[in-house]
């Protein structure tokens, strides 16, 4: 998103990907877009299949106490919107735009290492069909998420981490198996949290929420099926549909953040500077947001040779992934069970559902942040 940005502004940028282009375009991640990405896809022009192919949802439905409540969401915040589209296919469309304008994609990069950032002469060495190579250039951008590279090459004591983990995770599964339902589900129950979600009219895309490193062999297909049905269940007599699983994996809970998120020419976007819990999928988006402002950042210093905005990136990202923070640490607290909890902490949290359907002022600060809070 970020070369292609810059490339619409005439700044010339290389990507170093360690994967193939085939595992980036079929890895199952996110699939849930705010408002503000789709503009910003659709605005910087590929956002065609996204809006052929896309989901648009005006609510999701929040379940407990075995009925569900209702957000309108697109009526909430003025007629915004999310739309289901997978990760992955976002990844797919960016690829093709780079490849067309004729830009600099590596895949199967190894070794890549970041140097020289601290003064005046960044350059990174990778390694590319078993020749080493060095790359000069003005600025790195560490878009390689939580485990690449970039934010540990930092000296150590330049950024404070922020960090929490939760004593659980998600188990998930993409099932070829039309959705039951047309909006997500959120779903609070006393054996735990559910989601429904999709991907397409006839894939659905389930998690549960399961033990802190819980084994995926002790889940087979038909154990997940039945946790699924029980915590969805309701009094009106609604079914899950099932279907053959596709894929399953289990991944951990935490949210992340370091600050700031730049080191001299080495600017942290993304996963490589925060990390969110999946609750409210703001992962993906908050990528999103962070290369907006980098490539104005860019845009400007190249136009007018100010560091201004550059020198701002990590206050401005930072408002905003604080936000999306505090939201997702929110929503993972309101729908969860956490084995702390004693009898008080579970009313309590039933009060916080019947509050949050039932006062339009409460529904409104889900609504808002869903959708996703402006992009500065
Ligand atoms: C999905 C993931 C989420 O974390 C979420 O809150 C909603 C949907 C998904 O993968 O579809």
């Amino acid at each position: 998103m970020l070369a292609h940005l810059l490339h619409l502004r005439g700044i010339e940028s290389v990507i170093l990907e360690s994967r193939t282009r085939q595992y980036i375009e079929e890895r199952v991640r996110a699939g849930v877009l705010e408002q503000g990405t789709v503009d910003l896809l659709v605005d910087s022009g590929v956002g065609a299949r996204l809006q052929r192919e896309g989901l648009v949802h005006h609510g999701i439905e929040l379940r407990f106490n075995r009925s569900g409540h209702r957000i309108n969401m697109y009526e909430l915040t003025s007629g915004k919107a999310i739309t289901i589209y997978a990760q992955h296919e976002v990844v797919k469309d960016l690829v093709a735009a780079r490849l067309a304008a004729g830009g600099k994609l590596i895949f199967e990069a190894a070794d890549v290492s970041v140097h020289g950032f601290d003064g005046g002469k960044p350059f990174v060495r990778f390694r590319s069909g078993g020749e080493f190579q060095e790359l000069q250039c003005d600025y790195i951008a560490g878009c390689d998420g939580f485990h690449g590279i970039c934010r540990p090459s930092i000296p150590a004591g330049a950024l404070t981490a922020f960090d929490r983990v939760y004593p659980f995770g998600w188990l998930g599964i993409l099932a070829q198996a039309p959705p039951s339902s047309k909006e997500l589900i959120y779903a609070y129950h006393d054996r735990g949290f559910a989601l429904l979600s999709m991907r397409t009219p006839e894939i659905s895309r389930l998690y549960l929420q399961v033990a802190h490193h819980e084994d995926i062999e002790n889940w087979p297909d038909d154990r997940i099926w039945a946790e699924l049905a029980k915590r969805f269940e309701t009094d009106d007599g609604w079914r899950l549909t099932e279907g053959p699983v596709l894929q399953k994996s289990i991944t951990g809970m935490r949210s992340y953040v370091v600050e700031p998120m730049q080191f001299g020419k080495l600017f942290l976007a993304g996963d490589a500077a925060h990390i969110v819990p999946p609750t409210g999928a703001k992962g993906l988006n908050l990528a999103a947001s962070d290369v907006r402002v980098l490539a104005q950042a860019f845009a400007e210093f190249y136009s007018s040779g100010s560091t201004r905005l550059l020198e701002d990136y990590s206050r401005i990202c930072l408002r905003r992934v604080w936000k999306a923070q505090r939201f997702s640490w929110w929503m993972t607290y309101v729908l969860h069970r956490f084995d702390t909890e004693n009898s008080f902490d579970q009313r309590r949290q039933i009060a916080e559902l019947d509050y949050l359907t039932g006062s339009r002022a409460a529904m409104t600060s889900l609504a808002e942040n869903y959708v996703g809070l402006p992009m500065e």
